[in-house]
């Protein structure tokens, strides 16, 4: 083994959770790890020095967008990725399926991939397993995830089927076409709906084709909390233990929590960045919304105690004025707090699992958020 293969060391576990390292060509990361979604080659509103200083090890891009704008070839061209957009760590790239599912009316879906029209200029394009896996290579992407369909929810259990069994041909597909270097890892998806059969299944066949991690996809999509971590109780034991464990698109704080009690390592999700352009910030008491009127004469700042500026030296009183105001920092700011706020809980979660505290540490996070802003 070269000192940079793809390596996942579990360094500590708590009941079903786990912390530990991930080697890659581009650094390490800590997990359980969140991932800030840097969808167009930025993460919104932040400079990559602000994102890496609020303790991100590893951020995500997208496929969809950038094959669209600038064009994977121009990426590559600039030296890829990392290069591209000043950020040397590690890069996870989603494979595009989901972004042309979610962002395309007019798309169509065959065996052998998805074709649709750009949502910028409607020129058509597609996307195979093999054209999704080369410009994730033309990127440069650290992890490169296979082209999934995300199966819509509701769907019949018939529907799910069809719909698993072809991603789990697209995964196999990907595997083949994934050029192997030392350092860089392809992962699969595990989908199958709502119906634990079906997740099993997609479970077992991912793991016989073999990847250097396993994501869950297809929740968070309308399910709700209580059936999403339902579905974990039933994949993430069936998934080969020693590799990475990822939740795509997720999630809130408590469902970070709950997912990471429940074996996952990795999360992605837009609303820290998202909701920090709408004036909502995450807070260890719950969220707050900056927009409303009662913060229009607070002088307190989100969080006196944190180490965050963003989160410690700006008064509420303030931050409502530029989310009012639709001023530019208002949004820099409550990313900014929102992106800290949502690495400090990983980096509690991290020592509670090492510590064998986790069961304290969930209780006292899920109290504290229940008490609500005050
Ligand atoms: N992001 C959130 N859910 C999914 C999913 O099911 N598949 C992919 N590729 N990306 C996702």
């Amino acid at each position: 083994m070269t000192e940079k293969s793809f390596s996942f060391a579990i360094s500590g576990r708590d009941g079903r959770a786990r912390t530990g390292l991930i080697r890659t060509a581009h650094g390490e990361i800590r997990t359980p790890a969140f991932m800030p979604v840097g969808t167009a080659a930025t993460v919104k509103a932040m400079t990559p020095e602000m994102v890496r200083a609020t303790g991100a090890d590893i951020l995500l891009g997208n496929t969809y967008h950038l094959m669209l704008r600038p064009g994977a070839e121009r990426v590559a061209g600039q030296g890829g990725l990392h290069r591209f957009m000043n950020w040397e760590r590690p890069i996870l790239t989603d494979s595009g399926g989901f972004q042309v599912m979610s962002l395309n009316e007019l798309r169509k879906i065959t065996e052998d991939g998805v074709t649709f029209k750009s949502h910028l200029d409607g020129s058509r394009h597609e996307l195979t397993p093999e054209r999704s896996v080369e410009i994730q290579d033309l990127l440069d992407s650290t992890i490169t995830m296979v082209l999934d369909e995300c199966t819509p929810f509701p769907a019949t259990e018939e529907v799910a089927r069809l719909s698993m069994e072809r991603s789990m041909r697209w995964a196999a597909r990907c595997r083949a076409a994934f050029r192997e270097r030392p350092g860089y890892g392809l992962f699969g998806i595990v989908q199958g709906g709502i119906y634990p059969e079906l997740r099993e299944r997609s479970a077992a066949a991912l793991a016989e084709i073999g990847f250097e991690g396993y994501a869950v996809g297809g929740l968070a999509v309308g399910e709700g909390q209580e059936l999403m971590f339902r579905m974990l109780d039933v994949t993430v034991p069936a998934l080969p233990d020693a590799a990475p464990h990822y939740l795509m698109g997720v999630g809130k704080p408590d469902d970070i929590v709950g997912a990471v009690e429940r074996g996952i390592d990795m999360f992605d999700c837009v609303l820290p960045t998202r909701s920090g352009r709408t004036g909502q910030a995450f807070t260890r008491r719950g969220p707050v919304n900056l927009r409303n009127a009662r913060h229009a004469d607070d002088p307190r700042p989100l969080d006196e105690a944190s180490d965050c500026p963003a989160s410690r030296d700006y008064s509420r009183a303030y931050l409502h004025h530029l989310v009012r105001s639709n001023e530019i920092l208002g949004a820099i700011l409550i990313t900014w707090h929102n992106l800290h706020y949502y690495q400090s809980l990983m980096a509690g979660l991290r020592q509670a699992i090492a510590d064998g505290r986790l069961g304290d540490f969930a209780a006292a996070f899920r109290e504290e958020q229940a008490q609500g802003d005050i």
